[in-house]
């Protein structure tokens, strides 16, 4: 999630329209648990951002932290012996669609969480190795890694996530070299607790090496195949970095941006459509002995006042329920300048004193320093509690040769009407990143470039979004025209329709799994909905606004409050909910007719 709000922007806000909000409820920070079980009611799960107990579905009776393997095995037999799902839950839960619900009929069912069963990392210096529980988090790992003089290459830009659960999700950071950008490349030996024959005791711990063909299937399992207990990356020699950002105009980096991945290692391009902005990483390998100790504290997973990030939200919903488009360029305009100026939170030493940053590596790659806030007063910007920020994040992910023409159509849309893009400028404009080809079975086959995008989304399921109509097109010319794959751990339930036809490997997966979880023990509804993804048989009135469904009729959308369902502008295949007052107005929106 790249939400790019920081303190002085805050201010700017507080000065510019007054501070709504009244009164500062003190909370004892950091993040709550994931899970929260009452003596009454049994255990809701909820993701980072609070999003799925709402809805009431995401329960188990019962949940359960074991601290060693062996209690991890007891579980899974336990489990076994009584015929119940098991899902796991990590301490982070910052996945966003419902892989880790158990099914709906909760009274059989367990969550097992990982968050307590974190204490081993063994790093194996002359080897260049380090073996982990599954549920330690990716901040200690790397500090232990780099404590040895030794580097892990790739990780997500956030370090909120635990070992076992970014790679169960194809987490990745950016790089075309070498193993690429995803983490799960780097594996190379995994352990799985399954279910077993009673005559073993009604579990097993699977011990899978580099060269077992299990491992492609266990590398990114969605949870599915049973629980990861231990993980074995390879590491390298400890590397510093020397990072540069050069904000500049967006003309023709549909055509350069393989260049530019191949160029640098750890390349990446941040593109502010409305602002006609692009942002390209410079980002290499320096040796150990360049001087330079700078960070990469993204300005995004900075921690927030509680206040300020009330009140950026009371104006963003001000806006929205104002239709004022003009207001969410101003913030556009702000938010891209506030970033150049401290250089997305790259930092020389304590502050940004001009490029290139050099660091180390286990200090550029990945940050969150939200996460560890000790202030009553200040917390992730999304943190649910505090009713802040609260978005939506589509993530595709193309083979690369697709991506150019998919910018391409992108700037068309765009070039109707700049200010409609002002949404997703506000947040982090589209982030490109790229990841190698991979053996993993629901990893990438082939060399890919990955964009996330994040923009507004309403507190209530039923309010139409300002825009909505331009990111129902981007996403849907994605995924259906291109035939991007959605990230597993992001995105709304529409973007995974069809997703098992876009891997070559879908079927051993599945037969993976029948291998090892032949009762499907560790698959819900829920992951179904995912993994197979089909859309619903019966749409129900506004299906469309949260991503349920892609509309056919008027009532998917939101008629009463003037959304209706209309083909799209560029990619005239889509069918999205678009905003009109009337129909002849609707006809006219653009200045053209359609
Ligand atoms: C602010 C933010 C920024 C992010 N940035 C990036 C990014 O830069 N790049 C990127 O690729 N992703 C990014 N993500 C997504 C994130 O990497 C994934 O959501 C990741 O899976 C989260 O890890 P987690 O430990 O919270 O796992 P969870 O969300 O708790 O679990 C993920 C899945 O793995 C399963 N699982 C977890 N542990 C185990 C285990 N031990 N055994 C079996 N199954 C298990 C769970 O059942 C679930 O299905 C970001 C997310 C957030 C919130
Ligand atoms: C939940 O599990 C714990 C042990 O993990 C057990 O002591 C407790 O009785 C269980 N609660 C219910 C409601 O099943
Ligand atoms: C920034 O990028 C533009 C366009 O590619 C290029 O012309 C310019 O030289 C770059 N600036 C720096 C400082 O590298
Ligand atoms: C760094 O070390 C290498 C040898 O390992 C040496 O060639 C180089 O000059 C050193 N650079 C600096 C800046 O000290």
């Amino acid at each position: 999630m790249y939400t790019t709000w920081n303190w002085f922007l805050g201010v700017l806000h507080l000065v510019t329209w007054g501070s709504s909000s009244t009164l500062l409820t003190i909370y004892a920070m950091p993040p709550q648990s994931p899970v929260q079980c009452s003596t009454t009611g049994g255990c809701t799960l909820y993701n980072s951002y609070g999003v799925w107990g709402d809805r009431k579905d995401c329960h188990a009776p019962n949940v359960t932290y074991p601290t060693t393997e062996q209690e991890l095995r007891s579980v899974v037999a336990y489990a076994n012996q009584n015929k119940l799902k098991v899902k796991v839950v990590t301490k982070f839960s910052h996945t966003i669609p419902k892989l880790a619900c158990p099914t709906s009929n909760s009274e059989a069912s367990l969550l097992v969480s990982t968050e307590k069963y974190n204490s081993n990392i063994v790093v194996d210096k002359d080897n260049l190795v380090v073996t982990v529980d599954a549920g330690v988090g990716l901040r200690e790992m790397i500090d232990k890694v780099e404590e040895a003089g030794l580097s892990l290459v790739a990780a997500p830009y956030w370090e909120g996530v635990s070992v076992g659960g970014l790679i169960s999700t194809g987490a990745h950071g950016s790089s075309w070299w070498g193993k690429g950008g995803a983490v799960h490349d780097y594996v190379i030996g995994l352990s799985l607790i399954v279910p077993a024959r009673p005559s073993e005791g009604y579990s097993k711990i699977i011990r899978l090496e580099a060269q077992d063909p299990l491992l492609n299937a266990a590398k990114v399992s969605l949870g599915l195949l049973g629980v990861i207990s231990k993980v074995k990356l390879s590491l390298e020699r400890g590397f510093k970095r020397s990072v540069t950002y050069n904000f500049t105009n967006d003309d023709h980096f549909e055509d350069v941006f393989m260049d530019h991945a191949k160029k640098y290692e750890f390349a990446d391009i941040t593109w502010y459509p409305s602002k006609k902005t692009a942002v390209y990483r410079y980002d290499e390998r320096v040796p150990l002995n360049v001087s330079g100790d700078g960070v990469y504290d993204f300005i995004g997973f900075q921690s927030n006042l509680i206040m300020i990030s009330k009140s950026i939200r009371a104006t963003e919903k001000t806006f929205e329920n104002t239709r004022d488009v003009k207001g969410k360029c101003t913030l556009a305009t702000t938010t891209v300048a506030a970033k150049k100026l401290v250089s997305n939170g790259l930092k020389n030493g304590l502050i940004f004193t001009g490029y290139p940053v050099i660091g180390q590596q286990g200090k550029i790659q990945t940050s969150g320093s939200c996460f560890y806030s000790s202030s009553s007063f200040s917390t992730c910007a999304w943190d649910p509690r505090i009713n802040g920020l609260f978005f939506y994040e589509t993530t595709a992910i193309f083979a690369a040769p697709k991506f150019g023409d998919f910018i391409r159509d992108v700037k068309k849309l765009r070039d109707l009407n700049p200010e409609n893009f002002c949404g997703v400028d506000v947040y982090n404009g589209f982030l490109i990143r790229f990841i190698k080809a991979s053996g993993a079975y629901l990893g990438q086959s082939e060399d890919s470039v990955v964009v996330d995008f994040n923009y507004y989304r309403a507190s209530e399921a039923s309010t139409p979004r300002l825009n909505q109509d331009v990111w129902e097109e981007v996403e849907q010319m994605a995924f259906f025209k291109y035939g991007a794959k959605p990230h597993w751990a992001k995105n709304r339930n529409l973007a995974f329709l069809d997703v098992q036809h876009k891997y070559p490997n879908f079927n051993r997966f599945i037969a993976a799994r029948k291998q090892l979880d032949p009762q499907n023990m560790f698959s819900s509804e829920w992951s179904d909905e995912i993994l197979f993804g089909k859309e619903a048989a019966n749409k129900g009135d506004g299906c469309a606004l949260e991503g349920q469904c892609i509309c056919s009729e008027d009532r998917h959308c939101s008629p009463e409050n003037g959304y209706f369902c209309k083909q799209g502008l560029v990619y005239k295949e889509a069918r999205v909910c678009r905003y009109s007052h009337s129909l002849s107005d609707n006809e006219y929106f653009y200045g053209i007719r359609y």
